[in-house]
């Protein structure tokens, strides 16, 4: 058993909490106290566990999962802390997808990705000559998708055992009575704090006239009163009423499109997991609107019939062979994937033996295959983020992806509301040919239409061993995410890591355009410098992803890790 525990010193803030209810889990001397928490990077569990980006989150959903909640009820309270102690992404105001796994065996694919405004079209972010206008689908007003996250929260707490009224309340007490913050959080917001002003329309609790320091309480009054209305009036409590009008006020005083009806509207949707054996090994992903299921499957199919276990871990032979089946998968994303309920994505072709056999026909192991000569295959049928796992003693197994997009999204608080909104609508092709923040390129498949969801990366995958859980993965990272998680799958499958290893080392990613490997710092050079002789351009970059793994050990230990390259932390009992 491993722990590794970094400890961080953090000030106290002397505070009086006003108890919601009778037993709260926050507070000072809590379960959970928000101006004394630690970060833990990894430790096994008996029964039930979280990873998250942040220690507040993991130990309110452990806490809850303690106090009878099944891995729902825990999914739901620390998604929903999430969105009040990591603004950055933890959101209310973006979306995302969960694919979980009950302990009877039936899995379950919810979509909560933001929707394209009603008054969206083709075209809106190209100027008069047809260019694309720099940055307005990144940031402000009109940037954000109809926000999805507060729909998909209450499609998990259908399977939930608890109240969600009980499910929200540590995530109001910490937005109500503040957590305190830490270094990095406090340099995230004094860099984001031109941008917020920039694209705001009105003041909120990130702004501050001095700068953030570590130690310092972050209060945020207006979040804990819109969750306070999420919780008397349920989805309605965001959809319609004080928070839709604050919203669309917001929205019309900053030139943004999202409409009362648009809220009103938005529905999740639930899909059907996307399943696939590899090696005996089941598989569970998201299918569209996210092209992560279909990346992931089509990755481990690709490699499936090759010696990668002996070639081994970061050998030459490995990364060359990973990376072309990389080149390709993003190459068919690029062409056929889009939102199911617009575009009719081949899913079973893409998904296929066979038509992946046929991919991998013109791989070649000892030379780059040069991305202008991969087209998508050919189908003949008609036509800043942030990822949480939770298992619970019986089993239940959720993970759970959630975006605004960008770091802090379109940068737009929502005057009088307290939260950020999101930039997803640049996960959209804009302009086919035109790469989008992450460098994806798109076409029709994804081209903007009213009430359409972008095409996401986000990949919230488990894995069964002989039909038992084994493992609870996913990251951030845009179009990263798909390979981070195809590269923590082969980590554990194939190279025998546990989960700290399996989320800590190098990490590289090819997404057919720009045809270069981007190498994760630490990445080892001799490999770096051999697959340069076979004719790849490499470029180096600092992090990739920030994945958060829980591995289920034979005697149903739950190994849990969380990424280094984050504050992400793990609790559980
Ligand atoms: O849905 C997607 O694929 C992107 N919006 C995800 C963005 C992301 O992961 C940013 N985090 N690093």
């Amino acid at each position: 058993m491993r722990n590794y525990i970094i400890l961080f010193t953090l000030f106290t803030i002397p505070c009086c909490l006003s108890a919601q209810n009778t037993n709260p889990i926050v507070g000072s001397g809590k379960a959970v106290d928000p101006y004394h928490y630690t970060i833990i990077k990894s430790q096994e569990f008996a029964h039930a566990s979280v990873v998250s980006a942040h220690p507040l989150a993991s130990m309110v959903g452990a806490e809850i999962m303690k106090r009878g909640g099944n891995a729902f009820d825990g999914a739901v309270a620390t998604q929903l802390v999430l969105a009040v102690v990591f603004p950055g992404a933890g959101n209310i105001g973006g979306g995302g997808f969960m694919v979980a796994r009950k302990k009877d065996g039936k899995t379950i694919a919810v979509d909560f990705r933001e929707t394209a405004p009603a008054k969206a079209s083709r075209d809106m972010y190209l100027d008069k000559d047809g260019n694309v206008i720099n940055n307005l689908s990144l940031a402000g007003h009109l940037a954000s998708g109809v926000p999805g996250s507060v729909a998909g929260l209450f499609a998990e707490a259908q399977y939930a055992n608890l109240p969600f009224k009980i499910l929200i309340q540590p995530a109001i007490d910490i937005a109500e009575n503040g957590f305190v913050l830490t270094e990095r959080q406090a340099a995230g917001l004094n860099s984001a704090k031109a941008s917020f002003i920039k694209n705001s329309t009105k003041s909120s609790a990130y702004i501050k006239e001095i700068k953030w320091k570590a130690g310092d309480t972050l209060i945020q009054k207006e979040l804990a009163a819109t969750l306070k209305r999420i919780r008397d009036l349920g989805q309605k409590g965001f959809y319609e009423g004080t928070t839709a009008q604050l919203i669309v006020d917001e929205m019309q005083r900053g030139n943004g499109i999202i409409s009362l009806d648009d809220l009103k509207n938005y529905k999740v949707k639930t899909r059907t997991a996307l399943e696939f054996d590899y090696k005996g090994y089941t598989i569970i992903g998201m299918p569209p609107s996210s092209s992560g299921g279909i990346i992931v499957c089509q990755l481990m199919k690709m490699i499936k019939d090759k010696p990668i276990a002996t070639d081994g871990f970061q050998s030459v032979a490995a990364v060359q062979l990973m990376v072309e089946a990389e080149r390709r998968s993003f190459a068919d994303r690029a062409e056929y994937m889009g939102d199911p309920d617009f575009w009719k994505v081949p899913i079973k072709t893409l998904t296929s033996d066979k038509y992946l056999q046929g991919r991998m026909a013109d791989y070649d192991p000892t030379k780059a295959t040069p991305s202008t000569n991969v087209k998508a295959g050919i189908i003949k049928e008609s036509t800043q983020t942030t990822h949480f796992n939770v298992i619970d003693k019986d089993g239940n197994m959720v993970a759970v992806t959630t975006t605004l997009n960008g770091t802090f999204g379109s940068k737009t608080v929502v005057g009088g509301a307290g939260f950020l909104m999101n930039n997803e609508m640049d996960d959209f092709s804009s302009k086919p040919g035109v790469p989008n923040m992450y460098g994806a390129l798109g076409g029709d498949a994804n081209a903007i239409q009213p009430g359409k969801r972008m095409l996401s990366a986000m990949s919230p995958t488990l894995a069964l061993k002989n039909g038992k859980p084994y493992i609870v993965t996913g990251t951030p990272g845009g179009t990263t995410i798909p390979t981070s998680v195809f590269q923590t799958l082969v980590n554990i499958i194939e190279f025998d890591m546990n989960a700290t290893d399996a989320v800590n080392k190098p990490k590289f990613h090819h997404q057919w355009q720009p045809d270069e490997i981007s190498l994760e710092k630490g990445f080892p050079d001799d490999v770096k410098k051999k697959l340069e002789a076979m004719g790849y351009k490499t470029k180096t970059i600092s992090e990739i992803g920030r994945t958060e793994v829980i591995k289920i050990l034979a005697d149903g230990t739950r190994q849990t890790a969380g990424d280094k390259r984050g504050e992400d932390s793990v609790a559980g009992y």
